[in-house]
């Protein structure tokens, strides 16, 4: 892809030409994904959470066969796996991206290894955490995204306040945005860039569960519901966060339920996991009612790039950011 008018200085730090992250997604992400979002000069990051050591290194090894543009892999701060950050810094991976939490030393480690520090947060006062630990490019996620979300604060108001407070650190805008009409807002707030998930899991190289794609073409962002019932029904620790999922009858019986739901988890678990593996429990944030169409992951980010181009185009502050 050509040098776009977008290349802000986070470009710059992470190595790359267009400032559009694919979200390290779990073991949603494939590494055709990462890599189709490098090549087209994004940053595709692969998903550690849910792959071991020997998982890991063969995505590494199959994105590395893919492209030869800069990738990440990312690391959930408070379920972080030793021996996986290890590979991830032995590999000299070129970003490491962490969620959630402080990681002092592991900033300082991934520093050392000649990593970038890619750090998403979800309220200003952990962006300030983070910018003073030294993260390279901090990402402010607001409540509307999909999957595992802070639940304060959206975008809207994240983005700019994160922005004030690190300030000349680079900060990213995620939770919301799907098209080139969220990038372009992202970029007014003050953000260098975008991180999405929800929209790249309707790719042609997200791998999807079962028929879970058909579920984002048909969901509008009213139907999704965040709540503290994925985590503990399938047993996962992660304190300050709930998870936003398009709403399903399972979701929404325990939704009415929820004083009920802590003492069924080991019965409800395996019909949990089975609906997740169907693709009829489906993470997904508020912007999947703008996904409207299957794409190869580089038209996507070609639409994007071009409807923000556009929509930027008499922004005076934009040109200064090149
Ligand atoms: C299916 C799914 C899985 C996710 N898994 C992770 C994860 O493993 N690690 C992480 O840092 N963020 C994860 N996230 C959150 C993303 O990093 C990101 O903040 C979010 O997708 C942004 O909002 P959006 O979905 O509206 O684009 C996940 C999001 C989704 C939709």
């Amino acid at each position: 892809m050509s040098a776009s008018r977008l290349k802000t200085p986070a470009c710059d730090v992470l190595g790359i030409e267009i400032p559009i992250v694919q979200a390290g997604m779990a073991t949603y992400t494939s590494a055709e994904l990462v890599a189709a979002v490098s090549n087209a000069g994004g940053l595709g990051i692969i998903g550690a959470l849910g792959r071991n050591t020997d998982d890991l290194r063969d995505e590494i090894r199959r994105v590395r066969a893919l492209t030869n543009k800069p990738f990440g892999v990312n690391h959930v701060v408070c379920r972080i796996d030793d021996a996986c950050v290890e590979l991830t810094l032995s590999q000299r991976v070129p970003v490491i991206s962490l969620s959630w939490g402080h990681a002092t030393e592991l900033t300082a480690k991934a520093h050392e290894a000649g990593l970038k520090v890619l750090h998403q947060v979800t309220t200003p006062e952990e962006a300030g955490g983070v910018a003073a630990e030294g993260a390279d490019v901090i990402v402010a996620q607001g409540a509307e995204g999909g999957g595992h979300v802070g639940s304060a604060m959206s975008t809207m108001a994240l983005v700019p306040q994160a922005v004030d407070l690190v300030k000349p650190v680079p900060v990213l805008a995620a939770g919301g945005i799907a098209d080139g009409r969220g990038m372009a807002a992202a970029i007014m707030l003050g953000a260098q860039g975008v991180l999405m998930g929800t929209r790249f899991l309707a790719t042609v190289e997200c791998h999807g569960r079962g028929h879970s794609k058909d579920a984002l073409l048909n969901s509008l962002g009213s139907q999704t519901l965040a709540s503290k019932f994925y985590d503990d029904v399938l047993g996962i620790q992660w304190p300050g966060s709930v998870v936003r999922a398009i709403r399903n009858p399972i979701l929404d019986e325990w939704a009415r339920r929820a004083n009920e739901w802590p003492a069924k988890s080991d019965e409800l678990r395996p019909q949990v996991q089975s609906a997740i593996d169907n693709g009829d429990f489906v993470l997904a944030g508020e912007s999947v009612g703008l996904v409207h169409e299957i794409l190869p992951a580089a038209e996507l980010i070609r639409r994007i790039v071009a409807e923000a181009e556009a929509l930027l185009g008499t922004a005076p502050h934009v040109d200064s950011l090149t």
